[in-house]
């Protein structure tokens, strides 16, 4: 847009911070620090291919059960770091990590807020070259000043997110957040080294002709997911099917794509992981506020709004229907009428 002024991303947060009059700019600190963390990342995943250090996977297997990849250590580190930093934030539940990080420093310790966070996801794609995230939710803590956070502070309801964002390591790096006035997305200009406004107002379609699902597990899926694919796959010109077929293994990135084009992406329950795979703390609230405030809709396939499931524990897993708002409802149908059966 030649005769633009070019926005960035601590210009912005400014700007919208007299929304939040309460909030007395803090928000907007925070995500400031966000910020500079994802440059720090961003730096580093560009040279994973040169940096031989930083490829590949270490000898510990983090809480979810998988191999923790180099640059999952290093992500978690940093943006850790970075948060801390803020003097906001009392408290950390990592992806990464077994138990919640409680901050305990004079400058943290009366922090209004705590972090949910998945330090890098789709990290199994870092050494093919492929896009990878990060993705960040903030909430109020609830445990009052004077005491020290607990796994309590982090067990809220998706609903009461203050922000939520994340970062996509793309062809062009992307910080996309909401404080629940819309989503926004910022894109990195690496000659300047700063977060540029690019889509103002993300809007996702209505419906759309994209289904992101892993179909390698397709024998292991609910039949209620296994008629919507079909569903998917059969020819109706008029509702532009069949529907194409989009899955790159990072939620981040396909759920990106999906958001600008429009389409759905499913991870749902499978015979041998009864929850799902992804976690309701780290991915799935923070995606589905984003969904919402785009236009979107996020469930768990069985009629739930994932912001409204109340979490027991931190690393939890639920099944996640997300994207177009009809595309998600028509899935809901077929779950709601063929279930989980055979
Ligand atoms: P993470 O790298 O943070 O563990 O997340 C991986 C997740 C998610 O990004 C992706 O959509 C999904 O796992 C892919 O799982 P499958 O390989 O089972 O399709
Ligand atoms: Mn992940
Ligand atoms: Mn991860």
């Amino acid at each position: 847009m030649a005769g633009t002024r070019i926005l960035t991303l601590n210009e912005v947060i400014i700007q919208k911070q007299s929304a939040f009059p309460y909030a007395k700019g803090e928000l907007s600190r925070l995500l400031s620090h966000i910020g500079l963390a994802a440059k720090i990342v961003n730096n580093m995943i560009n040279k994973a291919g040169l940096e031989t250090s930083i490829i590949g996977e270490t000898e510990s297997i983090n809480i979810q059960g998988e191999n923790q990849q180099k640059l999952d250590v290093y992500a978690d580190e940093t943006f850790t770091k970075a948060i801390q930093a803020s003097g906001l934030v009392c408290g950390i539940a990592s992806e990464e990590c077994d138990e919640i990080t409680v901050f305990d420093d004079d400058l943290s310790r009366d922090g209004n807020y705590v972090i949910c966070m998945d330090p890098l996801d789709g990290s199994s794609n870092i050494d093919v070259n492929v896009s990878v995230g990060t993705i960040f939710s903030v909430y109020r803590r609830t445990t009052p000043h004077g005491q020290k956070v607990t796994k309590k502070d982090f067990l809220q309801q998706g609903n009461k997110q203050v922000a939520a964002g994340y970062i996509i390591y793309g062809s062009s790096t992307m910080l996309v957040y909401t404080t629940g006035l819309g989503t926004t997305g910022f894109t990195y200009d690496p000659s300047i080294g700063e977060f540029c406004l690019s889509h103002y107002f993300m809007v996702t379609p209505k419906t759309g002709k994209i289904y992101s699902i892993n179909e390698g597990n397709y024998i292991k899926f609910p039949l209620g997911v296994k008629k919507y694919i079909k569903y998917c796959q059969e020819n109706d010109p008029e509702s532009s099917r069949p529907y194409t077929s989009r899955y790159i293994g990072s939620l981040v990135a396909d759920f990106h794509r999906n958001l600008l084009k429009g389409g759905i992406y499913i991870y749902p329950k499978t015979a041998s992981a009864p929850n799902g795979k992804l976690r309701l703390l780290y991915e799935c609230n923070p995606i589905a506020f984003l969904a919402e405030q785009a236009g979107g809709m996020a469930t768990d396939g069985y009629g739930n709004r994932i912001l409204d499931i109340q979490p027991k524990d931190i690393h939890q897993r639920v099944p996640f229907f997300t994207g177009a708002k009809a595309m998600v409802e028509k899935a809901e149908e077929f779950m709601k009428e063929f279930g989980d059966g055979e």
